[in-house]
C-alpha cells in the first residue's frame, strides 16, 4: 500500500465569477522513501494539492466533488479536524513557500519550536524521549533540548545561544532552516514542501535543497516537493509528476520522464529550460497561457496550446496510459507529438 494515495481528486473553488474546477481528477500515490517533484506553470494547482493533504484549504470557498485521498489506509477528506491536527505536524511535516510568513515575528525561534515538538509529543510522547506521564517541566526541558538539536541538524552554529533569538536575527537562509528543522521535528512520515526555496538567493537556495535532501534522505522521508523548477526535481527527486491546469498530465520515475518525455506540455517544459545552449541561441518560450478553469471546456486542458492538438482533444479528458514501468501520459496523441 502506497503511504500516501490522493484518487481522482476534484476540488471546486467558488469566486466571483463563478465555481472554477481547479483540481480536475488527480491521481498520484506515493511509496514510502520516494521523493516526488510535483511540477507545472503557476496557477496549475500545485500547491492546492498539497494543501489539500494537509486539509488546509479553507471550505467553503473549496468544495472536494469527487475521489479521495488516504494517507497510511487512512481517508483524509473524511477525517475530522482533530484527527488531522494529530496529523500535521507529526506525521505530515510541511513547509511552504514564505519563511516571513511561517515564523511569528513576536516569538523566540525556541518559543514556536517546542510548541511544535509538544504538539507533536502530544499524540506520541517517544519524540521526546520521555514516557506519557512525564511532568510539564520535564516535556518543556525535552522538548527545548530536541529544538536545539534539530537547529544543530539543520546547521544553525551555536544553536544553545541562538534558540533564544527572534526571527528577525536570522537571514532568510537561516529563518528557512528554522522551518525545515520545525517540519521534521515531530519525526514525520510525509515531507509536504511548498517552493521551499523560492524565497531565497540563488546560491543560498542550492545550500538549503541539499540540505533538505541530506535530511530526507538520512530520515528515509517521503516527500512531496512543489516546485516550478525543473532542475530542482532532476536533482533531487526519484519521481516527477507533471501538473497542468488541474491535471497530472505525465508522471513516471525522474529518469523516465526527463529521458522521454511524452506529453506535449512536459516536452514544452523542458524545452523551455534556458540551458547554457538556448541562452546564447534560441530561448523556446511556452506560449499562451493557462486556461480560465471556469467553465473550463471539455476535453485535454492543454489543447488550446498544444501543436499536435486535434479534434477529438476537446471530446473528453484523456485518461492516462501507461507507457513504460510505471511512466503515465494522458495524452491521445503521443505518436503525433513524437518530435
Ligand atoms: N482561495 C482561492 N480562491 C479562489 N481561487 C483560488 C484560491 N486559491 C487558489 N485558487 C486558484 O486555483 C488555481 C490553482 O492555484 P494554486 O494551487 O495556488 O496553483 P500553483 O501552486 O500551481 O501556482 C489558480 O487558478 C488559483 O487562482
Ligand atoms: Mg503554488
Amino acid at each position: 500500500m502506497a503511504l500516501l494515495e490522493i484518487e481522482n481528486l476534484h476540488l471546486a473553488m467558488r469566486s466571483f465569477e463563478g465555481e472554477a474546477h481547479v483540481l480536475n481528477g488527480i491521481d498520484l500515490a506515493l511509496e514510502q522513501g520516494e521523493i516526488w517533484g510535483l511540477v507545472g506553470e503557476t496557477g496549475c494547482g500545485k500547491s492546492l494539492t498539497g494543501l489539500s493533504i494537509s486539509r488546509l484549504v479553507a471550505s467553503p470557498p473549496a468544495r472536494y466533488t469527487a475521489g479521495a485521498i488516504r494517507f497510511a489506509g487512512q481517508d483524509l477528506l473524511r477525517a475530522d479536524e482533530a484527527a488531522m491536527q494529530r496529523l500535521r505536524g507529526r506525521r505530515i511535516g510541511m513547509i511552504f513557500q514564505d519563511p516571513t510568513t511561517n515564523l511569528n515575528p513576536v516569538f523566540r525561534i525556541g518559543e514556536q519550536m517546542i510548541d511544535v515538538a509538544l504538539h507533536a509529543a502530544g499524540t506520541d510522547p517517544s519524540i521526546l524521549g520521555l514516557q506519557a506521564d512525564a511532568s510539564r517541566s520535564a516535556r518543556r526541558k525535552a522538548a527545548r533540548a530536541l529544538a536545539i538539536h534539530m537547529l544543530d541538524r539543520v546547521g544553525i552554529a551555536r544553536a544553545s545561544e541562538r534558540i533564544d533569538d527572534y526571527p528577525h536575527q536570522f537571514s532568510g537562509g537561516m529563518r528557512q532552516r528554522v522551518l525545515i528543522a520545525m517540519a521534521l521535528i515531530g519525526r514525520p512520515d510525509l515531507l509536504i514542501a511548498d517552493e521551499p526555496t523560492t524565497a531565497l538567493d540563488v546560491s543560498v537556495q542550492a545550500q538549503i535543497l541539499r540540505l533538505l535532501h541530506d535530511l530526507v534522505l538520512a530520515d528515509g522521508l517521503t516527500v512531496l516537493m512543489i516546485t516550478h523548477n525543473l532542475g530542482v526535481v532532476a536533482q533531487l527527486c526519484t519521481h516527477v509528476a507533471v501538473m497542468y491546469a488541474g491535471n497530472i498530465v505525465e508522471s513516471g520515475t525522474t529518469r523516465a520522464v526527463f529521458k522521454r518525455p511524452a506529453h506535449p506540455y512536459t516536452r514544452a517544459l523542458i524545452a523551455a529550460v534556458p540551458t547554457a545552449r538556448s541562452v546564447r541561441g534560441r530561448l523556446q518560450g511556452l506560449a499562451g497561457s493557462v486556461p480560465s478553469l471556469i467553465d473550463a471546456p471539455p476535453g485535454c486542458r492543454f489543447a488550446s496550446r498544444c501543436a499536435a492538438a486535434q479534434a477529438d482533444c476537446t471530446a473528453g479528458t484523456p485518461p492516462a496510459r501507461e507507457i513504460g514501468p510505471g511512466h503515465r501520459v494522458a495524452c491521445l496523441h503521443l505518436a503525433e507529438a513524437a518530435p
